[in-house]
């Protein structure tokens, strides 16, 4: 595992070179979308997968590509409705979303045992690709280990990526008990209107994660930590973050 000392310098001299960016004359078109595809999502070695997860992650569908393909697709749709109510670009948004767990099969953080695991390979690909800075910091920061736990996020863009990353894990998930009877999750009770509001824009999932109740995400530990909470802070306008 990284130290938290080693990514606070990373992110510092990160947010340094962001703040001297301009955006402008950045376009994340389909081209770039299928670099990315190709790199991380072609070619993963079944072996590799069978290596680094467990039995039973596998059968929690967490080892799947099928299911970090419709992750993806789902951050990305909530990304996009976020940047339409919040008047952010629509394009970028969607497609960090699609993008930001591209690289987890390939380098795991939860059972490979990498010196730079997920999302450190995309980060550095994202770098190579000449992506703006700030783009790059919220792919980090959206690892719990980075960003999301602590809520250090350093733009909005940063804060909508991380809570719609964790709305989608959440309505994806389904938590079992010892017996293997799903628990069910009121949404109503535990997700606040803009949560809501975000779910309801979008069809009924149809991959899931079956976790059970002593193996569970973190969003399922603590749903105002990592949606709720981040979510407010997306949509208040007074709001400062260290990036516009
Ligand atoms: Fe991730
Ligand atoms: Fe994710």
């Amino acid at each position: 595992m990284i130290s938290q000392k080693k990514i606070n310098i990373k992110r510092e001299v990160l947010i340094k070179k962001a703040k001297k960016e301009t955006l402008n004359n950045f376009i994340f078109d389909e081209k770039i979308l299928n670099i990315l595809k190709k790199h991380f999502l072609e070619n993963i070695d079944q072996e590799i997968i069978i290596k680094n997860f467990t039995k039973e992650e596998i059968e929690s569908g967490l080892a799947s590509v099928d299911y970090w393909k419709f992750h993806g697709e789902l951050v990305g749709k909530f990304m996009e409705k976020v940047a339409e109510d919040i008047g952010e670009d629509k394009n970028i948004y969607s497609n960090l979303g699609i993008i930001h767990d591209i690289d987890y099969l390939k380098f795991s953080h939860h059972s490979g045992n990498y010196e730079e695991p997920h999302p450190f390979p995309l980060a550095n690909k994202l770098l190579e690709l000449k992506f703006p800075t700030k783009y790059i910091l919220a792919i980090l920061e959206h690892a719990g280990y980075i960003g999301a736990g602590n809520k250090s996020f350093s733009s909005r863009l940063s804060a909508a990526l991380s809570a719609c990353d964790d709305l989608a894990t959440l309505i994806c998930t389904k938590q079992i008990d010892d017996k293997g009877n799903i628990i069910t999750n009121d949404f109503n009770v535990i997700l606040n209107k803009k949560a809501i509001k975000l779910i309801r824009g979008v069809e009924i999932p149809t991959h899931f994660l079956t976790l059970k109740s002593n193996c569970l995400s973190r969003v399922l530990s603590d749903v105002d930590n990592y949606v709720n909470e981040p979510l407010d802070m997306v949509y208040d306008k007074n709001k400062k973050f260290e990036l516009l």
